[in-house]
């Protein structure tokens, strides 16, 4: 079976459910969530092809990682630290969940947690023990590093406007004089 197939067939009943369809109204990273859960799901599903890791459990973990609406402005009970349970309560609503796959969005912020370790100041109200959202699988360090990567591309990408790169591209020039 090829790629494609074999991702299309895992990801399509949760793509196609109209509650999870409802992602493409929220804005994440300059694009929709909807959007966002499918890359990171994609990109997770060939990295456990490349690492031998469980297929199914990345793609359906990756698709439902950030399973909720609103955002960390419009809603308090959504936080950068908080939104990985939110996102399980909620696929359970609608999906079967195997606890690996609970385990994997649970611990899918560990990037996030680290940096908030090494530079405190950074959200002060919120307190974080890295070590509670270290992934305890392979395919749970699959999705976090697949999130992290897919975020940053999305924020280059998407959310930096052109005139700000024009602007860094300006001052990096004059630093060069
Ligand atoms: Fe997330
Ligand atoms: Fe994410």
């Amino acid at each position: 079976m090829s790629f494609n197939k074999e991702y299309k067939e895992i990801s399509e009943p949760i793509l196609n459910n109209a509650n999870f369809v409802k992602l493409k109204d929220d804005n994440h990273h300059g694009s929709t969530r909807y959007d966002h859960c499918r890359r990171v799901s994609y990109l997770s599903f060939l990295m456990a092809k490349i690492f031998k890791g469980n297929c199914k459990n990345v793609v359906e973990a990756g698709l439902l990682h950030d399973f909720f609406h609103g955002n960390t402005n419009s809603n308090e009970s959504i936080t950068y630290l908080t939104h990985p349970k939110t996102s399980v309560e909620n696929a359970k609503k609608y999906f079967e969940l195997n606890k690996e796959e609970e385990e994997i969005i649970e611990t899918h912020m560990y990037h996030y947690a680290l940096v908030k370790n090494a530079f405190p100041f950074i959200n002060k109200g919120e307190k974080v023990k890295a070590k509670e959202y270290k992934p305890k699988s392979k395919e749970g360090a699959i999705v976090c590093i697949s999130d992290l990567l897919v975020s940053i591309f999305e924020v280059a990408r998407f959310k930096v406007r052109y005139n700000t790169c024009l602007y860094i591209l300006f001052a990096i020039n004059l630093m060069r004089y």
